[in-house]
């Protein structure tokens, strides 16, 4: 319990201050949702009327994005400094709601989503903490959610990405798409992203 809560200081501690360093801009962050959102309305899993949740939501253009396509966002993230932010940079935009929350402690929510996205947000989240991830994935979705996860290859491959999240989720979720595609900035970041799509069991 006490060492959650450490880890779970630590992980708030590293992204408060990348956030507040000033002009911080890592290569991997993008001016547009990333590729697999746009196409997603396409592809039919994305609904305008749909309730979603992004999880780890950085300066909020994903978020921003879907609500301004007619769905209704709770977009969080650990950072109060980016929350504020993404406030900023989204101010009044209805169906979009910007949330301080750290997805590994208990979270209370008044509602379960349609759709879960998480683009780059559990890959640095430590082992110890991504059973309590788990949990609240199970709290916020009920069955026939739809969980859609991102994660860049960096420093593991495919396969490896594959049996990572399979043995996180397969229990709850079934692993009904998966997809490899550059993130949209590739000219800066090349790493490939693979995506897995879940739906809730
Ligand atoms: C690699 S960034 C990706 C940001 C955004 N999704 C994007 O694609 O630009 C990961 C984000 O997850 C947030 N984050 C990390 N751990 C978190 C946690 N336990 N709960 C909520 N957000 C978290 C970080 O603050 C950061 O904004």
């Amino acid at each position: 319990m006490m060492l959650n809560h450490f880890r779970r200081w630590r992980v708030q501690r590293s992204w408060e201050r990348k956030w507040r360093t000033p002009n911080y801009r890592p290569d991997w962050l993008a001016d547009t949702p990333r590729p697999f959102v746009l196409t997603g309305f396409d592809a039919g899993w994305l609904v305008p009327g749909q309730t979603v949740l992004e999880i780890g939501c950085g300066l909020g253009t994903t978020a921003a994005w879907l609500a301004q396509h007619g769905l209704e966002v709770l977009a969080v993230d650990i950072s109060s400094h980016v929350i504020e932010q993404a406030q900023k940079n989204f101010p009044n935009q209805p169906g979009l709601e910007f949330r301080c929350a750290d997805v590994c402690a208990p979270v209370t929510c008044p509602t379960v989503f349609d759709v879960i996205i998480d683009t780059g947000c559990l890959q640095h989240i430590p082992p110890g903490l991504r059973d309590c991830y788990r949990k609240n994935l199970l709290a916020w979705s009920r069955t026939g959610s739809r969980f859609v996860l991102t994660m860049h290859q960096r420093d593991r491959t495919a396969a490896e990405r594959l049996a990572e999240v399979q043995s996180l989720f397969s229990a709850g979720f079934e692993l009904v798409h998966t997809q490899e595609m550059p993130p949209p900035n590739a000219e800066k970041f090349n790493h490939l992203n693979s995506i897995f799509h879940f739906v809730r069991r």
